[in-house]
């Protein structure tokens, strides 16, 4: 089956709300509109709606980085599924390990808020990877398959086949030091089979999996021509326009 591959920019806590804008124009000017692939851009909470308005027939995707798994009520600084929603967003980041590594984010959670997105039809991007400690003490497969058992946790098929899942090594964000295409490849095929276990054969087969830990245009290609690496997820990289469109147009 054939799979659409997904370029997704995480912004994370950077631009103010008129950078975010000029940031978005930007992105549209360098890359234009595509059919055959998916761009999503995950802005700021306060710049959602701007950026909303800007992307307004671009055919892009606008994320979210976060949400809490009620819908209202006593949770001060938290932001809700229908928010997202009404602010334009159609998906939404979910564990990201700066999130799990700063702010006491679980994998309870994670599959808290996994059903919270599904249940006002936001797409999550379910952000799994390990740390350099696992990896050099060869937990990274069991640590990778804790994680998507747990945030996917009380899902069935028809679930798991509308999320989004993302393996970004914690020892790549950000660092500069990018995994092999070889041990990406080892992890999303891993990812793979756990899904086909979690769900079928078929769900497996279409489940987007994207590589994300400095992602940049020089590495781009390589990661792209892996089978079972189907997209981006991409920090420092996308907050430059022409960074950001060149990975967009990868080659494999
Ligand atoms: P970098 O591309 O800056 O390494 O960040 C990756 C990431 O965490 C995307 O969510």
């Amino acid at each position: 089956m054939a799979r659409v591959p997904i370029l997704a920019g995480n912004w994370k806590m950077n631009c103010t709300l008129p950078e975010s804008e000029a940031l978005a124009g930007e992105l549209y000017k360098e890359i234009g509109q595509l059919d055959d692939r998916e761009v999503i851009i995950a802005p700021t909470t306060p710049a959602l709606t701007a950026v909303a308005r800007q992307i307004d027939g671009s055919g892009y995707k606008l994320s979210a980085q976060d949400l809490h798994w009620e819908d209202s009520g006593a949770f001060t600084g938290e932001v809700s599924g229908p928010m997202l929603v009404a602010a334009g967003c159609s998906h939404v980041i979910i564990g990201h390990s700066e999130r799990r590594q700063y702010f006491g984010e679980t994998d309870g959670r994670v599959a808290l808020k996994v059903k919270a997105a599904l249940r006002h039809k936001l797409t999550p991007i379910v952000c799994v990877g390990e740390t350099l400690e696992e990896r050099e003490s060869g937990e990274t497969l069991a640590v990778i398959e804790r994680q998507v058992r747990g945030g996917l946790d009380g899902l069935d098929a028809n679930s798991i086949a509308g999320l989004v899942l993302a393996y970004e090594p914690v020892w790549a964000i950000g660092t500069g030091k990018v995994a092999t295409p070889q041990q990406a490849q080892e992890v999303h095929a891993s990812i793979r089979s756990l899904v086909a276990e979690l769900a079928n054969a078929e769900v497996a087969a279409g489940c987007r999996i994207l590589y994300g830990g400095s992602v940049k245009p020089e590495n781009v290609d390589i990661l792209m021509s892996q089978e079972d690496i189907d997209g981006a997820l991409v920090g420092g990289a996308s907050l430059k326009a022409a960074d950001f469109a060149r990975i967009v147009r990868f080659q494999s």
